[in-house]
């Protein structure tokens, strides 16, 4: 679409104006090193050598800055304004890590509904979300603006959101309530070596195209508008000059029609990486690849004339990576409409939008441990104390909020969100420890405070500014002194709960087996104390799963569910199998995992068919797998039925388990329901390494297992033949 409206327009273009469109510059504030000023944007915008502005929001900013563009550059056209709107806006979601927890897609959905309503009144067009990289690596920060380890659950969600985002392909983007939405970062980041941030990725071709692209796909499928690079190499090119990824697979293979945006300075860091010589190299090598728009450095516009003089880049190419910004903002309306309504400027979180954030909160919690069932609290409890780092915090909102929300609309605060769920209950709190440090000091009034209740909360976990971009650590464990005071709580052998507040698996030392209670919260965001509260004391049944495995200790890293097999898997008998001396095997917390209020009953996975060939896959059949589900406890509850296949025999070995279905259901004591999943050709083939792209079924024996977590053992085999 729109085809014809931007040839009339890049006739009509010179090559200046034409670069100009990929320059995106930031507004007010920096989202990586150096950034610019309002000056250098206005005067580039007034100039025709801008095409879009990130971190920048509010209505009438938005709408003085727009008015440059259209009344005073030659041509007139509109800028696009892009934003990291990652879970919210005003009204912040539970990070995404948490979402995945849900297990349920409509969250996000949610979220992204309620995001973009609340961005585009705003006079943002465009997020930078959502983030659906694959990652094995928990030191990473980053982990927690994805779905965790795993390419089936991170593609559900990314689509999800991707679609919720923009209204259902390009032409919903119109809408007044919907954003622009970007795949990123393309692509493997996850990867990067020790979980630092910005690190290098050696992949082979099968680990990129089965592990760390099928979110990407997804997405594309979904319609997602633009595609941000990614800051790492890709075994030895930088994915900002990557031309395998970004323009053979993504473009050309996919027939992706949408634009690349560089991420901030990636095209001036093709220098650092030592794969540019300099600036106009760097813009060479990024455009030719088949990045299309330069974020904050100013390559691009600085040399791009002198290079398409030279045939360095050619015309075509420059033209190409015009018309594809020029499609997003016609398909967004702005040569329509370029200013947003100020009248209808959403300023604050609205009393639905809370509501959702709170049911998703409580919605995304994981019960890892419960003990002799401490929880759900009973509402007859006389006195609980509070204690923790975090139990009195109003930023538990996590990574990747706007400065200003941060600022107007804290988190609820778990103390407040108890003392209104159990108003008959005397309700004692202390700090305990700081989120970080060795001060101990003020462990002996929380131990009074617990010693005084009938009941303890000990919220503990990683302050937001832990987790997210550039926020890498190498020991993952509770940090500072807050592991002591745990132990402290213990010992005066009251009951007590403990809440994790955190954006990534933690590593959880002794203290679990002291802790008859361990509700793992994530950062919830702006309704977290209710929706604790609302876990804590049973008004919501846990449901959610972990959608990515605890390391005992960081030494174990990486230990993922989805793993190979080795030639000597472990084994407790034979000194000469695959594992650590000093570590019982496995993760602390499997995949998959989490617990009820309730219990539930999984049965053995029935097939439709026991044999198929793989020509009948290729053609589109199906196998129906069905099972059935029981809730076998005393109360209304939610299980996540998960579906996971193993190819036995492969010509590139595959995964023990890998994800290939999934339902959160709800069921009612005593009651039972069948979950039925389609398993075909996507499910059970697989990429090779062919850098053409080789995607094989090959016939052979394929485990189906279904269960309530990575470690189901209900299991019936499928015959491809
Ligand atoms: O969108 C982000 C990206 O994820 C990391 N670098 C900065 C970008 C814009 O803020």
């Amino acid at each position: 679409p729109y085809d014809r409206q931007v040839d009339a327009l890049l006739g009509r273009m010179s090559v200046e104006e034409k670069l100009g469109q990929l320059q995106q510059l930031p507004w007010a504030y920096d989202t990586g090193p150096g950034g610019g000023g309002t000056k250098e944007v206005e005067d580039a915008a007034r100039a025709g050598r801008l095409g879009s502005v990130l971190n920048i929001y509010g209505a009438e900013s938005s709408n003085a800055v727009q008015k440059i563009a259209v009344e005073e550059s030659r041509l007139g056209i509109p800028l696009l304004f892009g934003l990291d709107v990652i879970h919210g806006l005003w009204t912040t979601f539970p990070i995404p890590l948490a979402q995945a927890s849900t297990f349920d897609p409509a969250v996000t959905e949610r979220d992204a509904e309620i995001s973009a309503a609340e961005a585009r009144s705003n006079g943002v067009h465009w997020t930078f979300a959502p983030m659906m990289d694959v990652t094995h690596e928990p030191r990473w920060g980053r982990i927690a603006e994805g779905c965790g380890e795993d390419p089936y659950l991170t593609s559900v969600f990314a689509a999800a959101k991707v679609r919720a985002y923009q209204g259902g392909g390009t032409d919903g983007l119109r809408g007044r309530n919907r954003l622009a939405a970007c795949a990123k970062h393309f692509v493997a980041y996850g990867g990067a070596e020790g979980g630092r941030d910005y690190n290098t990725v050696d992949v082979s071709e099968a680990r990129l195209r089965n592990l760390y692209l099928p979110p990407f796909k997804a997405a594309v499928d979904a319609g997602v508008a633009t595609v941000m690079a990614s800051f790492n190499t890709i075994s030895g090119v930088p994915a900002h000059g990557n031309t395998h990824t970004l323009t053979e697979i993504l473009k050309e293979e996919w027939g992706y029609a949408g634009m690349v945006v560089s991420d901030w300075t990636g095209v001036q860091e093709l220098i650092a990486h030592g794969f540019a010589e300099d600036g106009a190299d760097a813009a060479r090598l990024s455009l030719n690849a088949g990045v299309d728009m330069e974020m904050s450095s100013t390559n691009v516009t600085r040399y791009g004339k002198a290079l398409v003089r030279s045939g360095k880049v050619g015309l075509a190419r420059l033209d190409d990576a015009v018309s594809r910004v020029l499609r997003l903002k016609f398909s967004l309306g702005l040569f329509d409409e370029p200013y947003v309504d100020e009248s209808a400027e959403i300023r604050e979180p609205s009393k639905k939008a809370r509501t959702a954030a709170r049911e998703t909160g409580a919605r995304s919690m994981v019960l890892l441990r419960n003990e002799r069932r401490t929880l759900p609290l009973g509402r007859s409890v006389s006195s609980i104390a509070v204690v923790g780092p975090f139990a009195d915090s109003g930023d538990l909102l996590g990574t990747w909020v706007l400065p200003a929300a941060r600022e107007r609309f804290p988190s609820v605060r778990v103390l407040d969100a108890v003392r209104a769920a159990a108003p008959g209950a005397k309700i004692g709190h202390a700090r305990g420890v700081d989120p970080e440090g060795t001060d101990t000091s003020g462990i002996p009034e929380a131990v009074a405070a617990v010693r005084a209740a009938e009941v303890a909360v000990v919220v503990v976990g990683e302050p937001p500014a832990l987790s997210g971009e550039a926020a890498a650590r190498s020991d993952i464990g509770l940090p500072g002194a807050q592991e002591k005071l745990i132990a402290a709580v213990a010992d005066t052998g009251k009951p007590f709960v403990v809440v994790l507040v955190n954006g990534r698996p933690l590593t959880i030392g002794d203290w679990l087996d002291r802790a008859p209670a361990v509700l793992e919260a994530w950062h919830p965001g702006i309704e977290a104390g209710n929706a604790i509260a609302d876990v804590l004391f049973g008004k919501v049944n846990p449901g959610g799963k972990l959608p990515v495995s605890f390391p005992r200790v960081a030494g174990q890293i990486p230990v993922h569910y989805n793993h190979e097999n080795t030639g000597r898997p472990y084994d407790p008998d034979n000194k000469y199998t695959s594992k650590y001396l000093d570590l019982p095997h496995g993760p602390q917390f499997a995949f998959g995992h989490g617990l009820s209020y309730t219990t539930f009953e999984i049965g053995e996975p029935r097939l439709s068919t026991t044999r198929i060939a793989a020509e009948a896959l290729e053609r589109g059949d199906t196998v129906e797998v069905s099972v059935s589900v029981r809730n076998t406890g005393d109360r209304e509850g939610d299980e996540v039925v998960q579906l996971y296949v193993h190819d036995r025999a492969a010509s590139v070995v595959q995964p023990v388990r890998r994800l290939r279905g999934f339902r959160r259901v709800a069921l009612a004591a005593g009651r039972s329901r069948t979950v039925r999943f389609r398993i075909g050709a996507e499910d059970l083939g697989f990429w090779t390494n062919d850098p053409d792209g080789t995607y094989r079924i090959e016939p052979g024996t394929i485990d189906v297992y279904v269960g309530n977590s990575s470690r189901a053992t209900a299991k019936s085999t499928l015959m491809l033949t």
